[in-house]
């Protein structure tokens, strides 16, 4: 009994298809890549809603599988995560999709077992979204981890922001934060089981630990607890929002080598108006701010962001203040994507810019980006990094990111793999960089 897990979005999806592979592998599946057959029983579809794009992506994946079902008509389908956890969504699966067997929502996950063994043993379907309190799927438990050298640590969930576009709140919930020793504890035992990289998972970082009754710390304070945990490690963290990363968050950040010296702070937008209508709680002078601070201590801290254009009311002054602010900042790297309606949100009821002044303003915004990724990567040249090598990328080529979490690739093999070894840059191209090792 084989299963494959098909995960869309963020890296908080890919910790919980680890999550569902577990809760498969516990009642007898195993992964289809390790079949001779590459063959699978049961597929999960672990989704996301985040834009359009995504959506109609999965569906039209889904929509495929009907033509396998027939053939194979005990194949289970699955579907799982935030797309089925909107609004109607469910029901439109149900209806236009009807090879599908099982439906659970954000919170239901856990359930997943129970379902197959109910539609293996009396051929009940279950499709449920229940939004009531539930405990996070399985954790604490010890997942079957696919990331290699790095094992993702949630440390909360949901989102209580709001950001006027944004579906996250609507589809994962209110903030609910684990206590610290819940996450010291999973950190340590990953640490001790060799795991090199620790990456902690929340959609706004900033803001663990709003009740530090419930607990035990704010976020600086979770930091500095994880950053002393001895051994041959790196601790890294995503998302941080700007309004609620704090002076003394970046002076953990900058106090620890355990801590990875890279930031990953949204920007969204470059206009105040703009950034008012997001509902971002700060302006472009408090961004700026943030960023001189970390410099400040840390020059040589990696800073990269996610950009949007076309939100309703963005006029050319507006983005032209993204473009200048990505100008000032000059980030590492930067995701860009264009402003996308979610239905029930606050921006989706605001009038609406023409699709053709999204895409020619997402087309500058990339070329204006690429310069200065190209212009921040070259300037890592004759410069020495210290990269934990994830994969062998080619024969005798392996690949690794730096503490600032630039990409490397240069001469090694399978044996550097989960290993950190110093790397002197020698050529760039865009965001990758290249080199050799240096001999201690
Ligand atoms: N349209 C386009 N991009 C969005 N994001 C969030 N919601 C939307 C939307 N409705 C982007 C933001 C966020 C990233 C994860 O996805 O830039 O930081
Ligand atoms: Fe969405 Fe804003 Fe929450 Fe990020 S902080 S998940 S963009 S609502």
């Amino acid at each position: 009994m084989n299963y494959k897990i098909n995960t869309y979005g963020c890296q908080m999806n890919v910790h919980e298809s680890e999550k569902i592979a577990s809760i498969l592998r516990g009642i007898g599946y195993t992964d289809y890549e390790n079949s001779n057959e590459k063959d699978y029983d049961i597929i999960v579809f672990n989704t996301c809603c985040i834009r359009d794009t995504a959506e109609q992506k999965i569906l039209s994946h889904i929509g495929e599988l009907k033509h396998e079902k027939k053939l194979n008509p005990n194949l289970i389908i699955a579907i799982v995560g935030c797309m089925s956890q909107q609004d109607g969504k469910m029901q439109l699966l149900t209806e236009k999709y009807p090879h599908i067997d099982i439906v659970l929502g954000t919170s239901n996950i856990d359930m997943l077992a129970e379902c197959v063994l109910n539609l293996k043993q009396s051929k009940i379907h279950t499709y449920l979204i229940d939004d009531s309190e539930r405990p996070e799927i399985n954790e604490g438990k010890n997942y079957y981890r696919t990331s290699g050298a790095n094992a993702w640590v949630n440390i909360m969930y949901g989102c209580d922001n709001f950001c006027t576009y944004c579906i996250v709140p609507y589809v994962r919930g209110r903030e609910r934060s684990r206590t610290v020793s819940d996450i010291v504890c999973e950190v340590t035992v990953l640490i001790n089981q060799g795991y090199k990289e620790i990456t902690l998972l929340g959609q706004n970082v900033n803001s663990y630990g709003s009740d530090k009754k419930v607990t035990g710390a704010d976020f600086a304070e979770l930091l500095e607890t994880l950053a002393q945990i001895k051994g041959n490690h790196r601790i890294r963290f995503m998302t941080s929002h700007p309004k609620d990363l704090n002076s003394r968050v970046i002076e953990i950040i900058a106090k620890y080598d355990t801590l990875c010296k890279s930031i990953h702070l949204p920007i969204q937008s470059g206009s105040n108006s703009i950034l008012k209508a997001m509902n971002r709680g700060y302006t472009r002078e408090y961004y700026l701010n943030v960023v001189t601070k970390i410099r400040a201590i840390m020059p040589e801290c990696g800073i990269t962001t996610d950009i949007m254009v076309g939100f309703p009311g963005e006029t050319e002054t507006d983005f032209e203040d993204t473009l200048d602010i990505i100008r000032n900042v000059a980030f590492n790297s930067a995701f860009t994507y264009i402003y996308s309606v979610r239905k029930g949100t606050v921006a989706a009821s605001l009038p609406q810019i023409p699709y053709a002044i999204k895409s020619e303003r997402i087309q500058r915004l990339i070329k204006e980006q690429n310069l200065l990724t190209k212009i921040s990567s070259k300037a890592c040249e004759g410069k020495t990094y210290r990269v934990l090598v994830e994969s062998v990328k080619s024969v005798g080529k392996v690949s690794g990111r730096t503490d600032a979490g630039r990409l490397v690739t240069f001469d090694g093999g399978e044996d550097l793999v989960g290993q950190f070894r110093n790397v002197l840059i020698s050529k760039t191209q865009s965001a990758s960089l290249f080199g050799t090792i240096e001999e201690n």
